[in-house]
C-alpha cells in the first residue's frame, strides 16, 4: 500500500522521467507511478527473488507492464533510457554501496534513508552529488527523510550537510530534545563528548531559526 513516504517520493518524480525503483518490495511506488502517468516509464528491481515475487504478482494484478530486474543495485540492470533512480528503505551503508555504481544515465536520485543521515549528505557531496530539496515527514511515529538529489559540484555550507535542507521545525526540535537527553547523560568529566553535544544542539538552534 501506498504510504506517505512513498506519495512524497513519487512527488519528486516528474513526468518527463524514467525511473526505476531499486528495492521496490512491493512495487507500490512503481504501480503507482504507472497507474497514474506520473512518469515517462517506470521499472523496478529488487535483490531478493522473493521481494520480486511479490513486486511480479502485484504488478500483474494491477494489469500493468513494469519490467522488472533482478538485482543488486545497478549491477544486472543495463538500460540507458532510465534517468532517474530511487533509493529508499535502507540503511545509509547500503545506499552509499549502490551510488558506488550509478551509472552516468542516471541523472536524478531520489534516497530516503533509513538512518545516518548527516553521514549519507557528507558522502554525497564528496562524490560530487548536489541535494536541491529535501522533505521530512512523519509517519506511524518515526521521521522520514527524503532527499532529491542530482549531479552538481555546488558547494554547501556545513549546516546543510549536517542536517539538511527542509523546513520541518518539529523535526528539529525532536533532534534538539534527543541532544539534550544525551547530553544530560554523558558524566561532567567526558568533557570533549560535551563539547560535542553542545555544539550539536548550538547548531540545531540556528537550523531552526533560520525557519
Ligand atoms: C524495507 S524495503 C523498502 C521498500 C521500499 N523501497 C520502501 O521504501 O518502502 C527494502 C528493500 O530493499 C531491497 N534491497 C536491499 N538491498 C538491496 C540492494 N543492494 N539492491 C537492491 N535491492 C535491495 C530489499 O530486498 C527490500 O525489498
Amino acid at each position: 500500500m501506498m504510504n506517505l513516504k512513498l506519495k512524497v517520493i513519487a512527488s519528486f518524480v516528474d513526468q518527463k522521467d524514467t525511473v526505476i525503483d531499486i528495492g521496490c518490495d512491493h512495487a507500490y511506488l512503481a504501480i503507482y507511478l504507472k497507474k497514474n502517468n506520473l512518469a515517462f516509464d517506470v521499472y523496478a528491481s529488487d535483490i531478493h527473488v522473493n521481494a520480486l515475487n511479490r513486486a511480479k504478482k502485484n504488478i500483474k494484478e494491477a494489469n500493468l507492464k513494469i519490467t522488472t530486474y533482478l538485482s543488486d543495485g545497478f549491477k544486472n540492470i543495463n538500460n540507458e533510457h532510465i534517468d532517474t533512480a530511487v533509493i529508499a528503505g535502507m540503511g545509509a551503508d547500503t545506499i552509499l554501496n549502490i551510488i558506488k555504481n550509478v551509472p552516468l544515465h542516471i541523472k536524478k536520485i531520489i534516497i530516503s534513508s533509513n538512518n545516518h543521515h548527516a553521514l549519507l549528505r557528507k558522502a554525497l557531496y564528496h562524490r560530487k552529488f548536489y541535494i536541491k530539496k529535501e522533505e521530512v515527514i512523519y509517519e506511524k511515529g518515526k521521521y522520514y527523510v527524503i532527499m532529491l538529489v542530482t549531479r552538481n559540484a555546488i558547494k554547501e555550507n556545513f549546516l546543510s550537510l549536517k542536517y539538511g535542507k527542509s523546513k520541518n521545525k518539529e523535526y528539529f526540535l525532536y533532534l534538539k530534545k534527543k541532544e539534550y537527553d544525551v547530553l544530560k547523560k554523558i558524566p561532567k568529566r567526558k568533557i570533549f563528548k560535551r563539547i560535542k553535544h553542545k555544539k550539536n544542539l548550538f547548531d540545531l538552534n540556528l537550523v531552526i531559526k533560520r525557519i
